[in-house]
């Protein structure tokens, strides 16, 4: 079988990261083909134009075709995946949301153009910046294509989760299960420990050991830690992240299209679940099964988690009243 993918902003740096790591087929698996369709504004096309040719030169058996082009409805054109990744990214001092007005024109255009042109079963993922509001407003603009089919990005806050519970425990990350994300893709989330296992054994347990007082931690010590990460990104390397995103976009593409054994974590259209209001894209804790993201649901969450939770989801409420407000839903 040949899958169609569609990657926007293929000549940026997440663009970069992503392509040879879907040619090799660590995204798909080894027998599934791919057709990459590289969409990208004129300025960006030198840089995708180069990236082909690499791609050409990396000889993957996988690889079928390569197209660049920067009109969407050719790029879009009976594609199964598509991966919003071209907008712009946040400097140091900007908030995710600071992108909001620079970057929400770009997402309804391109909803519309995969209404118009992508395969019947089309699956979105939206990383470009503020990823949930951005796949809330391209679900708006596709008319005919169901609101569960456009996903946002928040795999990169789980796996960095998981990696700082499994350095503080001195554990394997492999064995840091059960970490959802909760809300927003921003420093509002809440990443949750309250059913996460290490090895089977909750990390509550492993954590009170370590730590002593566990909800002192987590309040000023993991949770800033997680949900700042992108800035200390920034800070540190002077640009925002770009192999960790493109490696979360490969893990929450690869969970969605062939499932998951265990819960995980992605920006999905609420239907009310836990309260959140119903058409937001929010993260929750979430299973693939047999093609489909699922919410877990029954999850008890104590008066401080709730507290958490509305708070994300009060900013991804009040995102949406601002694009509103911008006219662009
Ligand atoms: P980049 O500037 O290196 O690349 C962006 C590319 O998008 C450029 O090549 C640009 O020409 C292209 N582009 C702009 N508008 C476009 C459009 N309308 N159609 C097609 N292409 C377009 O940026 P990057 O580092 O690759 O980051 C891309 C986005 O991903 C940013 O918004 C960044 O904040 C976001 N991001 C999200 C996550 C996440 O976890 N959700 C993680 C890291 C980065
Ligand atoms: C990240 O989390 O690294 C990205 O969303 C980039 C950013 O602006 O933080």
């Amino acid at each position: 079988m040949t899958t169609t993918i569609t990657i926007t902003g293929a000549g940026g740096q997440i663009g970069y990261a992503l392509l040879f790591r879907i040619a090799a087929g660590d995204m798909l698996g080894p027998d599934e083909k791919v057709r990459l369709r590289l969409l990208e504004i004129p300025q960006g096309l030198g840089a995708a134009e180069g990236a082909a040719l690499e791609l050409q030169d990396g000889a993957f058996g996988l690889l079928e075709h390569v197209e660049v082009t920067d009109d969407p409805a050719v790029g879009f054109e009976g594609c199964d995946l598509a991966l919003l990744v071209g907008a712009r990214p946040r400097g140091p001092g900007m908030e995710r949301a600071d992108l909001l007005a620079a970057n929400a024109g770009i997402f309804g255009p391109q909803g519309a153009a995969i209404a118009a042109n992508a395969a019947s079963g089309v699956r979105v993922t939206v990383v470009g910046n503020p990823a949930n509001t951005n796949a809330l407003i391209a679900a708006a603009s596709a008319d005919g294509v169901p609101s569960e089919r456009f996903t946002a990005l928040t795999r990169l806050d789980e796996n960095r989760a998981r990696a700082q519970l499994a350095q503080v425990l001195g554990a394997r990350v492999g064995s840091v299960q059960r970490v959802p994300i909760w809300g927003n893709h921003s420093a509002t989330q809440f990443p949750d420990v309250s059913h996460a296992t290490v090895d089977g054994r909750p990390v509550s347990e492993a954590l009170a050991a370590i730590v002593g007082d566990v909800p002192e931690w987590l309040e000023n010590t993991f949770i800033p830690r997680v949900a700042k990460r992108g800035a200390e990104i920034i800070e540190v390397r002077g640009s925002s992240s770009v192999a960790s995103a493109a490696s979360a976009t490969i893990d929450h593409v690869r969970d969605w299209v062939r499932g998951t054994e265990d819960w995980t974590s992605a920006g999905v259209v609420s239907r009310g679940e836990y309260g959140v209001p119903e058409g937001l894209i929010s993260s929750f804790p979430v299973r693939s099964v047999a093609g489909e993201w699922q919410i877990v649901e029954g999850l008890e969450l104590s008066e401080w988690a709730r507290a958490r939770v509305d708070a994300s989801v009060a900013e991804l409420v009040e995102e949406r009243e601002a694009v509103r407000a911008l006219g662009m839903l």
